[in-house]
């Protein structure tokens, strides 16, 4: 198997791919179960990390925030937010939980119906591995940000060489693999091969360098991020930042203490992206 196969990584993706993932995200059911998934516990340091970087009582936008838990806990701590998302099957539940500062709307991120500079931080957590246009939702996010306001996006660094070679150790020593990522020790292999050749190649390359690969969106499979259509990298996110003026203030933060050790001394390699930027 080449590491292309591994990945499904394409040259050039399929014009209809950005309706099917609309239809995709607009119908699932399943998705939608596994969204439950999504608690408080588990968007607490996402949270955290919205909540550290926003002054008092801001005003939030939440791109693409499925079941609106997110955005529920941020308006609790304070701050005037609404959450979107592109599926208004996600946002079903949320409409009893709204209120003077909270509120929820259906969204494209690639098309936010909002005004230039409209809020003070404009947050996601794991969305854009799951937008095919990934460029133009980053730059729809920056042109609702004020000038001085904030950025921040979150979720798995999907080029990350130390994620890979945790698949590998993991499946050396009898574990189990990662569906779709890495379910054999030549997979995890591979995999741990490809993302450090993709670090040294994005490290050197001035320019950010966005690889795609074909979803998959068959409703029986998914889980572990088999939907996603952008292999994210902190490397991208960080040059695309840069080349539009804005200023790194965090690259990563890190969860438990080997992942802040890890985001302190290599950020870019972390497992997870959870990146901070000033307009
Ligand atoms: C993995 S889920 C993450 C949901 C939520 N942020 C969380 O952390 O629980 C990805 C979300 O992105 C949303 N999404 C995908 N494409 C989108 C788009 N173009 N515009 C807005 N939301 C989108 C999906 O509907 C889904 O709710």
């Amino acid at each position: 198997m080449s590491l292309m196969e591994v990945l499904n990584a394409v040259d050039k993706l399929d014009p209809s791919l950005r309706q099917r993932m609309r239809e995709f995200y607009e119908t699932s059911e399943t998705y939608k179960r596994l969204l439950d998934h999504h608690n408080s516990a588990y968007l607490q340091t996402f949270v955290n990390l919205v909540n550290s970087y926003a002054p008092p009582q801001s005003q939030l936008l939440e791109v693409g925030c499925g079941n609106g838990v997110a955005s529920r806990m941020l308006a609790d701590r304070g701050h005037q937010i609404v959450g979107t998302d592109i599926s208004p099957l996600f946002l079903a539940e949320t409409k009893v939980w709204e209120t003077d500062r909270l509120t929820y709307q259906v969204a494209d991120a690639l098309d936010l119906p909002f005004p230039d500079q409209y809020f003070d931080l404009v947050c996601s957590n794991e969305l854009v591995e799951h937008v095919p246009d990934v460029q133009s939702v980053l730059q729809e996010m920056i042109r609702v940000t004020r000038d001085g306001g904030r950025i921040v996006v979150a979720g798995p660094n999907l080029c990350s060489p130390i994620t890979s070679l945790l698949d590998w150790i993991r499946l050396l020593t009898g574990g189990t693999g990662r569906p779709i990522w890495a379910e054999t020790k030549a997979q995890a292999f591979q995999g741990l091969q490809r993302n450090l050749r993709y670090y040294l190649q994005k490290r050197l390359n001035p320019e950010p360098n966005f690889i795609f690969r074909e979803p998959d969106l068959e409703d029986q499979i998914i889980g572990g991020d088999a939907d996603s259509v952008y292999v994210a990298s902190t490397i991208d996110l960080e040059k695309f930042f840069q080349q539009r003026g804005l200023t790194i203030i965090k690259l990563s933060v890190g969860f438990g203490l080997k992942g802040k050790i890890v985001a302190t001394l290599c950020p870019r390699l972390s497992p997870h992206i959870s990146m901070v930027v000033q307009k």
